[in-house]
């Protein structure tokens, strides 16, 4: 991954990897970072997502592959939270600069992949040495996905100048101010994030709709709760505690991010030889791997109806009154539940990620039913890549719901 990632978080080791995760950590904890994301989101939502959805529910033979838009929705937001940057890959007319960034960053991912794909590595490195074939197309797409993420750092050192160093609110100007400049070490940082931001909440999101579409009495709960959370919320009340209340569509985020988790498997390489609890020898440099995909569906972890979405798993009623009261969130331990990873490289976007895919999910039910259009009894096929995808997309059709 050194070719397209660089340095970038996901492929750092030691005090690389150190330093960005302490900035990055110190920024990811900031109300002003949350506030940021918040809007973002939410002018996606308002500007984007909805008018589209409301175009295709105004024609009923209309069909949207709605893992496409959820991923265009993700991309536009990682990128104006990332650099502050919109490629407004989800308006109806594809600005071309934005489209040439997007298809660049999407071939030099999937064209990396390719590499793990191959027989052996000594294939795809002859291929690189003599600048052939996918490796030639890999360096194309690399180059242009850096020279832009480039053009946009010197765009933005500019503009820091000109406001003498008083910050954006996006991570590369974070970066930035807090002293880090050099262009390909920021380029690196921004593409990490990118890639973390790009598909993971939108696979997370496409198998939701798809279990809420099997699953409509546990659609009727969240309907009620995002319509309440919307009543409920003044204008001071901060639209985070909007999000942080959403408890029944939080269970029900996770229990599909169980089912379908958006990183199938994850791969590590020992640094040193090493003996686990339970006996097991491992060698230095042997790759081990964990594979939430499986952990998620273990009987002796989550019980005999581990096949079943039953969100109720992560939940416990309140009591109130001598009655059941609200929803409160049981979460389970991050080694159990792998789906963020765990320890000290767990997740950093897990916050993020929940702000986000509740903003979807209410904004998106409030107005809205989304139905497969399916065959009866055919079930999506689930691929894994980098991140988990909907084998041919996720074809639906939107009906808007009546008065709103
Ligand atoms: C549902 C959504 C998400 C899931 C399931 C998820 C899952 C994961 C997993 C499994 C890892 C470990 C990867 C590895 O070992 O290399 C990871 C790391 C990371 N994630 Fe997320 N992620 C999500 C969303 C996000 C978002 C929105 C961001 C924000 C930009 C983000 C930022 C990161 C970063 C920076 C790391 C690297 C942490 C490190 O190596 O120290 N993630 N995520």
């Amino acid at each position: 991954m050194r070719d397209f990632l660089g340095d970038g978080i996901f492929n750092a080791d030691g005090d690389t990897w150190k330093l960005q995760r302490q900035v990055s950590s110190h920024e990811f904890n900031t109300k002003s970072l949350r506030k940021f994301v918040e809007t973002a989101v939410d002018s996606e939502i308002s500007g984007r997502l909805v008018p589209v959805m409301k175009l295709a529910a105004g024609d009923k033979t209309h069909q949207l592959d709605f893992q496409d838009i959820l991923q265009r929705f993700a991309f536009d937001n990682i990128c104006r939270i990332a650099f502050g940057y919109d490629p407004a890959y989800l308006s109806p007319s594809l600005p071309p600069e934005a489209e040439k960034f997007a298809v660049a960053f999407q071939k030099a991912i999937e064209l990396s992949r390719q590499r793990f794909a191959s027989i052996t590595p000594y294939y795809w490195k002859i291929k690189k040495a003599l600048n052939f074939g996918s490796e030639k197309q890999l360096k194309i797409a690399v180059d242009q996905v850096r020279e832009f993420a480039k053009e946009i750092i010197n765009r933005k050192k500019k503009q820091l100048l000109i406001q003498s160093g008083h910050s954006d609110e996006d991570i590369l100007s974070r970066f930035l101010v807090s002293g880090h400049s050099d262009e390909d070490f920021v380029a690196d940082i921004v593409i990490s994030f990118i890639l973390a931001g790009r598909d993971t909440t939108s696979a997370a999101l496409t198998w939701f709709f798809w279990l809420l579409s099997k699953n409509p009495k546990v659609e009727a709960e969240i309907f009620i709760e995002v319509n309440k959370d919307k009543s409920s919320s003044s204008e001071l009340s901060s639209a985070y505690d909007e999000v942080k209340d959403m408890v029944y569509t939080h269970g029900c985020l996770c229990e599909a991010m169980r089912l379908y988790p958006p990183v199938p498997v994850d791969t590590k390489a020992a640094l040193n030889d090493d003996v686990w609890p339970d006996g097991t020898v491992v060698k230095k440099g042997m790759r081990v791997c964990y594979h939430p995909y499986a952990m998620g569906r273990v009987e002796e972890v989550w019980g005999g109806d581990w096949a079943e979405f039953r969100p109720e798993r992560w939940l416990e009623r309140e009591e109130e009154g001598g009655g059941a009261g609200k929803w409160k969130f049981v979460g389970r331990d991050s080694y159990t539940y792998t789906v963020f990873q765990a320890g000290p490289r767990i997740c950093l976007g897990k916050e993020m990620a929940f702000i986000q895919m509740k903003r979807v999910v209410a904004g998106v039910l409030r107005r809205f039913r989304v139905v497969p259009v399916v065959v009866e009894g055919v079930e999506p096929v689930y691929v894994m890549d980098f991140t988990a995808k909907m084998k041919g997309g996720f074809p639906v059709k939107i009906i808007e719901r009546e008065g709103v």
